[in-house]
């Protein structure tokens, strides 16, 4: 048996109880096109790690996790928005292993649908069965995660046409587009299950921390992960000039020589429409290959991996202010794995 299949079946028996309240949030309705679109990638699936993080968080502070399934609901929708304006933004065409929402509906039609998803955000929110001085802070927790993602996403389109990011440019770049939401997560969790701040401000760090580490690794799969197993493209940073850990660490460190020849490769298909569908092009291929391969070359992808496990590390240890429980052993759990994962 595997270090995680407990884990893994827990994440599954609660994603169930979510998806029920995801999909009473989002019918089949008219117009059905929108409505299709909306459902498009909750159906196609997705790892429903960040309603666990919020359940889990409910019961690791002493709460009932029941009270908290409008507010897991809540933040996947608000992440499967965001989702679907990222692969606008991206342009990438593959999401959780099917074509992306703007590819089968149209870019006009993939706004709307992240649209309406957001705005169902705060329809579960208003649903939540607590003090409405608790559903009002959640609130206000949702709108300021918003908020930051926002910005974090603007810094990473701002990023790409940028020569030089500083790490902790981009530090503060993925605090806001993945840290927030999974602080947010952690946090609405904890409001939901108790009036102890402290436990509060543990989960808050504990869920920033983690959402750092798995943007960190995030950026790694996109290196080196299988693009069957991930479901979606591989080498796009690459080809999009992402700026990443991984390519900081590779400008502080290779010889002039290897930059000139990686920045034949970085960022060349940057504003390219065309970028995602040249994926399966051999040379296109081949070039982000030889692009890894000079990546590698420095470690420089081996010390975003450790950078992304020590965080998880000082993540688990903001934990340790709780009382012992399965519920706190799940996170701690979860937050190993999502570093371990390949997918
Ligand atoms: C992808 O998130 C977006 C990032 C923040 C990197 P996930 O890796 O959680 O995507 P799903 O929900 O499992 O598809
Ligand atoms: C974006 O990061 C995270 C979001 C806020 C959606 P990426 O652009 O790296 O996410 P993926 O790799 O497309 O899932
Ligand atoms: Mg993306
Ligand atoms: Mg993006
Ligand atoms: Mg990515």
């Amino acid at each position: 048996m595997g270090k995680f299949d407990d884990l893994f079946r827990r994440i599954k028996e609660q994603a169930k109880a979510v998806d029920d309240v995801i999909f009473e949030l989002i019918p089949e309705k008219d117009p059905k096109d929108l409505y299709d679109a909306v459902r498009h990638y909750p159906l196609a699936g997705g790892k429903r790690v960040r309603p666990f993080v919020v359940l889990r968080a409910a019961e690791a502070v002493g709460g009932d996790p029941e009270k908290a399934l409008y507010p897991a609901a809540a933040v996947e929708l608000l992440h499967n928005y965001s989702l679907v304006h990222d692969d606008i933004m991206d342009m990438d065409e593959l999401r959780r292993g099917r074509p992306t929402v703007h590819k089968l509906w149209g870019v006009n039609m993939a706004i709307l649908a992240g649209d309406l998803l957001f705005s169902k955000v705060f329809e579960a929110i208003a649903k939540t069965p607590v003090e409405p001085s608790k559903v009002v802070r959640i609130l206000d927790v949702m709108a300021r995660t918003s908020n930051e993602l926002c910005e974090g996403q603007a810094m990473d389109i701002e990023f790409e046409t940028r020569e030089e990011v500083s790490v902790g440019e981009y530090l503060r770049m993925i605090s806001g587009k993945t840290g927030a939401l999974f602080d947010g997560s952690a946090t609405i969790g904890a409001i939901v299950g108790t009036e102890n701040e402290d436990y509060i401000n543990a989960l808050s760090r504990w869920g920033r921390n983690v959402g750092i580490a798995f943007q960190i690794w995030d950026d790694v799969l996109d290196l080196i992960a299988d693009e069957e197993k991930l479901g979606k493209p591989v080498g796009s940073d690459i080809r999009k000039g992402k700026k990443t850990l991984i390519v900081s660490h590779f400008f502080d460190n290779a010889s002039e020589e290897d930059k000139a020849e990686f920045l034949r490769v970085f960022g060349k298909y940057a504003g390219d429409a065309k970028g995602d569908a040249l994926i399966h092009d051999e040379k296109v291929k081949e070039e982000v290959a030889k692009a890894i391969e000079l990546l590698k070359k420095y470690g420089s992808i081996d010390y975003a991996a450790k950078y992304a496990k020590n965080l998880i590390r000082e993540a688990n240890d903001a934990l340790k202010i709780l009382p012992e429980s399965e519920a706190r052993k799940d996170l701690e759990l979860l937050a190993e794995f999502l570093v371990e994962r390949e997918f």
